[in-house]
Formats: C-alpha cells, structure tokens, sequence
C-alpha cells in the first residue's frame, strides 16, 4: 500500500480535518427554505398549545386541597371531580379573578375560590357561591363557569390538555407504554430556569461527549460506543418525519438510542481518538486518554452486545417527538425526556423510565434499580449536566451554526411545518 506521505504533510491539520458543513449548508441539508433563525423566531415563547402534556402524578393532588402547575405560562389547578376523575380548571376565579390555587375543597368533587366562596364542579359549572348564600342567581349559569381543561390520567400521570381546539387522540402525543398493562413507567421531574426551545434542542449534537465527559454515563461506555459518543452531530445525520409528529434519527454515529442496534454493536473496536487543536498551540483534548483508556478496558471486560430495541413502535422509537418529547432506547428499558414550557424562562423536565418486567420480581427490581441508581445516574448526574449547560441561554441572540447542529435545526423545521398550533391557526 502506497501511503502519500508527502501531501499529508503539506497540508495543515484544519486541511486535514474532515470537512464539516457551514452553517448554510446545514440549513440546506435540512431542507429549510429559509434561515434556521427565522425558524427559531417562529418557535412559540411558552411551548406548543395544541397537545397533551404531562401535568403532574394523580397522587400529589389532595381530597382537600387542590395541587397546581404552571405550564405553558399559566397556572392550571387540579382536583379531585364528582366523577373521580382528575379534573384541572384555569387558576383565575370568573368571579373577581382570586386564585383557585389557592381554594379548598369543602365539598366532595368541587373545588372552593378562596375569596367569596365560589364553588365549582369538574364541568366547571358554579354550584355555589357560599358567601353569597343559597339564593345567589349567579350559580349555574353560563357566565360564571370555570375554564376547564380535559385531562387523561395514565399510569397515575395526570396529562392535560390547554389548546383552543378539540383535543386530539391522546395516543398520537403519548408514548405506547401509557396505553399497555405489562409497561412499569416511572417518572421523576425537575426544573430547569431556560425556555422549552434550548431545553429541547439540547440534543444529537456534539455537546454530548463535552457536557457529559465526567458522567458515570460515559465514564462507563465501552470504547466504541464511546468513539461514536466523540463525533456525535458531526457524521451524516438523516432525519424522518414521521405521522407528522415524530422526527425520527438515523445517523451512522449516534449512539445513545441507537447504541442497542447490531450496526454499532459490531462497529470496529479501535482506542477513542484524543484531538489536537493547532489553535491552541498544538494542545490535546481530551487533555489526557485516562477516559480513553478507561473505555478500553470497558470494552475488554464488558463488550457491548447486539440487543434488539426495546420500542418497535417506529413513531416512539429514540428520536424526538412533538410537543417536547426526547426518547433513548436502552434496551433494557426505555428513557423519555417530556420538556414541558413552564413561562418564557422555565421549563419543566418530566423523566419517564420504562421497563416490560416479566415477573412480580422483576417488576420489584425495576422500581428498586430505577429509585437506587437510574434515576440518579440518568436524571441526576447526566441530563443535571444538560440543565447546566442550557442555563440562561441567550435563545435571542445571532447564532453561528456548525455542522453539528443539523439534527437541532431539523427540530426546528419540525415544529414549524408541523406543529398542530402552526396546521391549526388560531384566529
Ligand atoms: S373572586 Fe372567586 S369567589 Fe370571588
Ligand atoms: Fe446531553
């Protein structure tokens, strides 16, 4: 074999370095017809309306006092109806406005305004008003109803819906295993103070490998999953749009989601690479191969086998999913990431954790294993990491796109052609 040592030398290590795509080119690959930042300037402030989305656990709301979120930048309040059913109604009393937040529940399946008593059913209609007395001609009628909101529990979830429309089935905007009796689903919530889109744009691009180098994630993958990890957002990246709803990932180095699939499984074992920058005088990054190492021993010890994806449902498979849906196929389990807008600075990141355990035993060992270590592992001390990095982001400010920003610039494209509040204009 010949080697062309001569022009390998002649050229720079930038020369050398494969060629990444201009921001430009990104755009074009993703098929946008106009710039990725008129896109991002479409991309609603406080979230997508026109969908379901995961409020809170059935059990943190009382008999006897109301539990509220904010989502979507407003407050929704949620109690205990007539029928038994969850039932969730706007925090502004029609009365004089008084948070119903801030109401009790005098009466079984009502919920009372806490300022002159206004009672309201799960339909929203005024049953009462208590401070008025019995012969109050404002109750029952039309104008003094509460704005409800429809609501679905699952799997004790409460999800809720808060778009002008009719609501749509609730199985094209939640995941399969909702729906299932052998799934175990489990959940675990925190916030971030950054809006929903950076929160949900955190995602197959080339932070991973940067943001997540000291999580027990990474410090723990087998080098060739750890190789990929390295160039993740830089190789081809191809994106499906699937039922309008899921944007699907197929990209030769993802690996999270697609780490189970036979491909990666049987990818050529080879020492992760440490980088020079000529920029920075020649210096290397990873500053050291202790990490490098470590994935090797990994390797050595432990290889990565071929295991067949948990999820074959191919609109819930890894990839995103509208309204603010990121899944990761584990496998073993399945790891779903739900951003939920809370108000222009805040987003709520809702974990669900899946598992089809085939025993009592198994199902105890899922609920243990989730609570001891996943939970912490991957809710914790990775996606923590991701909440760190998107932090006060400056959603506002001119971007400067890199090849590895394709799949973030999908999402976007996405959401604005096809985002039920972009289909379904409000007038
Ligand atoms: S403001 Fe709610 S009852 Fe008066
Ligand atoms: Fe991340």
């Amino acid at each position: 074999m010949t080697v062309d040592t001569q022009s390998r030398e002649s050229k720079t290590a930038e020369e050398r370095a494969p060629a990444f795509p201009t921001g430009d080119e990104v755009i074009a690959r993703v098929g946008a017809t106009s710039r990725a930042q008129s896109l991002r300037d479409q991309m609603p402030v406080q979230g997508l309306r026109e969908y379901w989305y995961p409020a809170l656990l059935a059990s943190e709301v009382g008999r006897r006092k109301p539990a509220s979120r904010k989502m979507l930048g407003e407050i929704v309040v949620f109690f205990r109806g007539r029928n038994g059913n969850i039932a969730a109604v706007a925090d502004a009393c029609p009365h004089r406005g008084a948070a119903l937040s801030r109401g009790d529940t005098h009466f079984d399946g009502t919920i009372s305004c806490p300022y002159h008593g206004w009672t309201f059913d799960e339909t929203g209609e005024l049953l009462a008003a208590l401070g008025d007395g019995p012969d109050a001609r404002v109750a029952g009628l039309k104008s003094s109803r509460a704005r409800v909101y429809p609501t679905h529990v699952l799997k004790g979830v409460v999800f809720v819906w808060m778009g002008a429309a009719e609501p749509s089935p609730a199985e094209e905007d939640i995941p399969p295993e909702f729906f299932t009796e052998d799934s175990l689903v489990m959940w675990s919530a925190t916030e971030w103070p950054t809006n929903w889109r950076p929160s949900m744009e955190n995602y197959m691009d080339s932070h991973v490998f940067y943001v997540h180098r000291n999580s027990l994630r990474i410090l723990g993958l087998p080098a060739r999953f750890l190789s990929s990890a390295l160039k993740l957002g830089t190789g081809k990246i191809n994106t499906k749009v699937i039922n309008g709803r899921a944007l699907a990932l197929d990209a030769p180095n993802a690996f999270m989601g697609l780490a189970t699939t036979a491909s990666l499984a049987k990818a050529k074992v080879q020492a992760p690479p440490q980088h020079v920058f000529q920029r920075l005088d020649g210096a290397k990054w990873p500053a050291t191969r202790s990490r490098l190492w470590l994935s090797m021993l990994i390797e050595y010890l432990n290889p990565p086998k071929a295991k067949p994806p948990l999820e074959t449902n191919e609109e819930w498979k890894a990839g995103m999913h509208l309204p603010g849906w990121i899944s990761t196929d584990n496998s073993a389990f399945m790891y779903r990431r739900m951003v939920v807008p809370i108000d222009a600075e805040h987003s709520r990141i809702v974990y669900f954790h899946t598992r089809y355990p085939k025993s009592a035993l198994k199902r105890i060992w899922g609920v243990v294993i989730f609570h001891l270590w996943r939970n912490w592992s991957y809710n914790y001390n990775f996606s923590g990491q991701d909440g760190h990095a998107v932090e006060g982001l400056y959603y506002d400010t001119p971007e400067n796109l890199s090849g590895s920003d394709a799949y973030p610039m999908a999402w976007r494209r996405m959401v604005v052609t096809w985002g039920r509040d972009f289909l379904r204009p409000r007038s």
